[in-house]
């Protein structure tokens, strides 16, 4: 049996040219080797985004952009996460196994206490239970279906290494073999993919390239990419230019080394540079391009795709929970 792989994605901003690189593509090639699930971590952004409408369309831009970079949900499970009740009996059960001061060295709850330190507040200023308990509800999408592998940034990495400790410890306490322990796989890319100003991109340092606008608002978009004040005439280092590495990660080894061969030889400006790397983009976006704007005209074509997905998640969450509930002692349904 093939294993299974699962991931969720948070719906806070509009996708860009990092997420598909570091996240959507990676994540969509298991799809050959593993059983995969993919799900839109709606109430996961809740803890961040109060704004209904905002929460709505990012839901629905996600899930169009994963079907057009080529999701297949006949063969995948895919879901929008607050569609599955199970997730939230599941997670109330999990953090009755999770000690608080496992949720007390979670990144980005320390992060946030440290920021609030550093400008003398209060240290849970502004925290609220969404974010302080985020790894339970994590380890509840990750555990309810059985993820062996479950694919995320390494900033993820030690959530999933929380939803281990807690599924081992139920497992230990019960001596059944409950859960299956997840392993988290990380794509060391999601790291190096640079923005327009060399910044990892990233929604709030506003350097991002949007995978879906049109051909003239991407064009200029690519050149807001920096440089620097070399001449057309001039060599150019590719390892010191940003527009480089982004171009790079849309080549294979071989294009990779001809296009560093080109920075090096001179005689390329930055215009002619910007003008190859546009190209090169807008021909990979340009189907998904059009298949992204094709769904977000039909919500209700986009919402039958995802109940499909609730249904098939439903059916494999509700016998489990119910074995949980079982060994538990809470009476099955
Ligand atoms: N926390 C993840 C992120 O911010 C999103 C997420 C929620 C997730 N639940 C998950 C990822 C379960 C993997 C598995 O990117």
């Amino acid at each position: 049996m093939a294993l299974r792989a699962l991931t969720g994605i948070k719906p806070t901003g509009e996708p860009h040219v990092g997420n598909w690189l570091g996240a959507i593509k990676p994540a969509l090639a298991l799809a050959s080797a593993y059983e995969t699930y993919y799900f839109i971590a709606d109430y996961h952004a809740l803890n961040a985004m109060y704004d209904a409408e905002a929460l709505r369309k990012h839901t629905l831009s996600i899930a169009a952009t994963y079907l057009a970079f080529g999701l297949d949900p006949e063969r995948s499970v895919f879901y929008r996460q607050s569609e599955i009740p199970e997730v939230f009996e599941l997670s109330w059960i999990l953090a009755c196994f999770a000690n608080k001061g496992l949720m007390n060295r979670a990144h980005s709850y320390k992060d946030a206490v440290a920021k609030n330190l550093e400008a003398q507040r209060d240290p849970d200023h502004n925290v609220n239970m969404g974010l302080y308990t985020y790894p339970i509800l994590m380890a509840a999408d990750i555990l309810l279906f059985s993820a062996n592998v479950v694919p995320v940034g390494a900033d993820q990495k030690q959530h999933v290494e929380i939803a281990r400790d807690i599924a081992e410890r139920i497992n230990h306490n019960y001596g059944a073999d409950l859960f299956v322990l997840p392993e988290p796989r990380i794509e060391e890319q999601v790291k190096t993919i640079v923005g327009l100003d060399g910044r990892k991109m990233s929604k709030s340092y506003g350097n991002t390239i949007p995978l879906f606008l049109d051909e003239k608002p991407l064009q200029k978009r690519i050149n807001q990419i920096v440089t620097n004040s070399q001449e057309p005439a001039e060599p150019k280092d590719p390892d010191q230019s940003h527009l480089f590495s982004l171009h790079r990660l849309l080549l294979d080894e071989a294009g990779g080394e001809a296009l560093r061969a080109r920075y090096r030889a001179g005689g390329m400006g930055w215009g002619q540079a910007k003008k190859d790397y546009f190209e090169a983009l807008n021909a990979v976006l340009a189907g998904p391009r059009v298949e992204y704007n094709r769904l977000m005209a039909d919500p209700g074509a986009l919402q039958a795709v995802l109940s499909r997905g609730r249904d098939k998640a439903r059916a494999k969450a509700a016998p489990f929970l119910d074995r949980i509930r079982s060994t538990i002692g809470i009476a099955p349904h």
